[in-house]
């Protein structure tokens, strides 16, 4: 069984399994606390029954006007619990989040070799509406996949009424 909570503070210090993944950004600690503050909402952990933390989404709401979007920020599940629909169930919340909060869509960023992640999202309903080239930094850099997901909202359906 996995238990879907928001994240507290003290996670910061126990998710090393799910963050040791070398697709997975790690941010200094005051980055972790912006989205806490201001987004606490769409900062969500999976945590198993004897406690282990076991994936998390990290994002937030930005933008304005017809821009007015979720953003996915951070996503990782450790590699003991992937392929067991974890990471689908996180991108649900955080959609569910955006609707409510009259979003007009939901992007994120991802490496264009995370073959695997890409695959995911593809089979979320996203697209990739442009490439940022040398998005990621590193000894090489690397091109980012922008991509995004449009969902009619109930606001979106009464305009159309
Ligand atoms: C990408 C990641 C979050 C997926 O987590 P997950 O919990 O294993 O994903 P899910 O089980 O929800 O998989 C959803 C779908 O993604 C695709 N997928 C997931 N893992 C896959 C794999 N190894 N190979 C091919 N497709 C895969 C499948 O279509 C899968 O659906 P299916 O199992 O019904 O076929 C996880 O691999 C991860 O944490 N990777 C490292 C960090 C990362 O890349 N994060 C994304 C940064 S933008």
């Amino acid at each position: 069984m996995t238990t879907i909570r928001p994240f507290r503070c003290e996670d910061l210090f126990r998710f090393n399994n799910v963050n040791l993944d070398p697709l997975t950004e790690t941010y200094g600690l005051p980055f972790y606390m912006q989205y806490l503050a201001h987004w606490p909402e769409y900062f969500q952990v999976l945590e198993s029954p004897n406690g282990i933390i076991m994936g998390y989404i990290m994002g937030k709401a930005e933008g304005s006007g017809e821009q007015w979007h979720g953003h996915v920020t951070a996503l990782s599940v450790a590699p003991e619990f992937r392929r067991l629909g974890l990471a689908g169930k996180l991108m649900n919340g955080l959609e569910e989040i955006s609707e409510r909060k009259w979003c007009y869509f939901v992007d994120l960023f991802v490496r264009v070799s995370n073959k695997v992640a890409v695959a995911m999202y593809e089979k979320l309903g996203y697209s990739v509406y442009r490439r940022v080239l040398e998005y990621y930094s590193g000894d090489v850099d690397e091109d980012a996949f922008g991509k995004f997901l449009v969902k009619i909202s109930l606001h979106l359906v009464l305009v159309n009424l």
